[in-house]
């Protein structure tokens, strides 16, 4: 299903009124981030920083994590609002691409201004995905089957 311009935008409103609750106080990057599930479902997210740097959170994968603790796991679109247009980082893209490489992605700036659309396949090429891990570990240790 194509989303419209109309409901691309509400979406990279959404985001960026979200963006508003960013727990970013040690890089002063704030970051929103909506997304609507397959069902029609939307959650949003923020970045969630820490005073021990690494245990940060990045915006989309708290609304994707939102989601999947919902019991939404396919999404047809996820946006992500930040001061500048940036793009989203490289394990916000593998998690993405858990949930599937065609999930568009939108990318838009602090006017909400929409700078970039792709996919999670063209965000993140030759990803590893679920599939790769099944057949290996379907080959390595699955019980064999008797005849
Ligand atoms: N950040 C995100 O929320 N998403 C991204 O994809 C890029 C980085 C956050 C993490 C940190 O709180 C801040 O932006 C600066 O790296």
């Amino acid at each position: 299903m194509s989303l419209t311009n109309q409901e691309k935008q509400a979406l990279v409103d959404l985001a960026n009124t979200a963006r508003q609750r960013a727990y970013a106080p040690y890089s002063n990057y704030p970051v929103g981030s909506s997304l609507r599930t397959k069902t029609g479902r939307i959650y949003t997210g923020v970045n969630v920083e820490n005073a021990a740097y690494p245990q940060t959170m990045c915006a989309e994968r708290v609304a994707m994590f939102k989601a999947v603790s919902e019991g939404e796991k396919e999404f047809e679109v996820i946006t992500v609002v930040t001061d500048n247009g940036g793009s989203p980082c490289g394990g916000c893209r593998q998690v993405m691409a858990e949930f599937g490489l065609n999930t568009t992605v939108i990318l838009a700036d602090g006017n909400g201004k929409i700078v970039k659309e792709t996919t999670v396949r063209e965000l993140l090429p030759d990803a590893f995905t679920p599939e790769h891990l099944s057949k290996q570990v379907n080959a390595a240790t699955a019980p064999r089957r008797r005849k």
